[in-house]
C-alpha cells in the first residue's frame, strides 16, 4: 500500500541542467560551460537588480496576490486587457493550472512528442491522459495528425511554437486552419515561451493570430529574451472565464514580492533585451550552419536553442560533451537540445561537437 498515487510511479521526473561548478570541479577544470537550459547568458537587464535590491527591504510582506501593476504592464506592452491575463511561477506552473483547471481522470490532452518535457508530467499530475502525436520527419508538430487525435474526451491541447526542444516553428496558415478545425469547446494552448526569438515573418504573434478566440490561450515568460528564469514570472493571455478559472487554481501569492518588481524593471527595458536577442540569433544560425557541416538534417530553429537529431547516439553525444566541460540536453532516442550561449561558450561548443562527432 503506497502513501502517495500509485500512478506516480511511471511518471518521468524532470530532469534540470546539471551544474557547471560541480563538472567543472569533477573534471578538474576552471569552469564548464552549461547549455542546457535555454537561459540566455548575459545576466539581467539593465534596471532588474536594483529592483529587486529595493523589493527585498519588504520582502517581510506578502505579494500583490491580484499582481495588479505587473498585469497592468502586460496589458499595456501586449495590448491585452488585464482582466484577460494571468501570471503564475513561470510560465510551466500555468500550463499546469491549465491542465487542472480543464482536466479530469480519463479525460485526455494532445500535444506533440518530442515537445516541452513538463507536458507530460503535468498532464499525468491531473490523472489525464496523454496522447502524444509524434513530429513529423522534419521534427515538426503534424497538426493534421493532432487535430485527428481530438476525441470527445480530449479537455486541452498543447501547442508549442517554437517547439521545445526541436526549434521548428508552425507558420500562420497551418496554424490558423488548425484552430479553425478544433471544436468550440476544447481548449488550445499556444506556449510561446520563445516567442522573442522568432525571425521567420511567416511564423504568427499567437496574441495576434489567436489572442481573441474564445477557446484559444497564449502562454509567454519572463524567463528566457527577458533573462528572468530564476525569478519565475510567466503569464497568459486567455478570455476571461479563463483566466479568472486559471486564478482560482493557482497556488496563492504564486508570483512573489521580488518576482512582480523584477518583471515590471524588465518589460522596461525592450531594445536591450531585443539587442541580446538580435546576438543569439546571429549566433544560432552561426552555431547550426557549423553543425549542419556534421548533422546535416539540424533544423532551422526559430528559438534560443538547435537540436540535433542524433537518435541512439544523443546519450553518447551527451556524455562526450560533458566529459569535455560542455553540458548540453540529450533525449536518447530522439536527439540533443544545444542552447545558444556566448560567442565564446559557442565556440567551445562547436569544438567540442567536432571532437565527439569525430570519436
Ligand atoms: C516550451 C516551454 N514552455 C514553458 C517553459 C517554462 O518556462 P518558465 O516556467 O520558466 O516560464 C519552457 C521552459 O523551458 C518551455 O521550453
Amino acid at each position: 500500500m503506497s502513501l502517495t498515487r500509485p500512478d506516480l510511479a511511471a511518471l518521468p521526473s524532470y530532469v534540470p541542467g546539471r551544474n557547471p561548478a560541480d563538472l567543472a570541479r569533477e573534471l578538474g577544470l576552471p569552469e564548464a560551460i552549461k547549455l542546457a537550459s535555454n537561459e540566455v547568458p548575459f545576466g539581467p537587464l539593465p534596471g532588474v537588480t536594483e529592483a529587486v535590491a529595493l523589493a527585498a527591504t519588504q520582502m517581510h510582506r506578502y505579494p500583490d496576490m491580484g499582481v495588479v501593476a505587473l498585469r497592468e504592464e502586460l496589458g499595456k506592452r501586449y495590448g491585452v486587457d488585464p482582466a484577460r491575463i494571468a501570471t503564475g511561477c513561470g510560465s510551466v506552473a500555468l500550463a499546469e493550472h491549465l491542465a487542472k483547471a480543464t482536466a479530469v481522470p480519463g479525460d485526455e490532452i494532445v500535444y506533440s512528442w518530442r515537445s516541452f518535457e513538463a507536458y507530460p508530467i503535468i498532464t499525468a499530475g491531473t490523472g489525464a491522459t496523454s496522447v502524444r502525436v509524434p513530429n513529423t520527419s522534419t521534427h515538426g508538430h503534424d497538426l493534421d495528425a493532432m487535430a485527428a487525435a481530438i476525441t470527445d474526451r480530449t479537455r486541452l491541447v498543447l501547442v508549442c511554437n517554437p517547439n521545445n526542444p526541436t526549434g521548428t516553428a508552425l507558420r500562420r496558415a497551418e496554424l490558423e486552419q488548425f484552430l479553425d478545425a478544433v471544436p468550440a469547446d476544447l481548449l488550445v494552448v499556444i506556449d510561446e515561451a520563445y516567442r522573442e526569438f522568432i525571425t521567420d515573418p511567416e511564423v504568427p504573434d499567437g496574441l495576434e493570430l489567436a489572442g481573441d478566440r474564445p477557446n484559444v490561450v497564449v502562454l509567454r515568460t519572463l524567463s528566457k529574451a527577458w533573462g528572468l528564469a530564476g525569478v519565475r514570472v510567466g503569464w497568459l493571455a486567455a478570455p476571461e472565464p479563463v483566466a479568472d478559472a486559471v486564478r482560482k487554481v493557482v497556488t496563492p501569492f504564486s508570483v512573489s514580492a521580488i518576482a512582480q518588481p523584477a518583471a515590471i524593471a524588465a518589460l522596461q527595458q525592450p531594445e536591450e533585451m531585443q539587442r541580446r536577442v538580435d546576438v543569439i540569433v546571429a549566433e544560432r544560425r552561426r552555431v547550426a550552419a557549423a553543425l549542419r557541416a556534421w548533422v546535416p538534417d539540424v533544423p532551422v530553429s526559430q528559438s534560443n536553442f538547435v537540436w540535433l537529431p542524433l537518435g541512439d547516439k544523443s546519450a553518447e553525444f551527451g556524455a562526450g560533451c560533458e566529459a569535455r566541460g560542455v553540458i548540453v540536453r540529450p533525449f536518447q532516442g530522439d536527439g540533443v537540445r544545444v542552447t545558444i550561449g556566448t560567442p565564446a561558450e559557442n565556440d567551445v561548443f562547436l569544438g567540442v561537437a567536432k571532437d565527439v562527432l569525430a570519436g
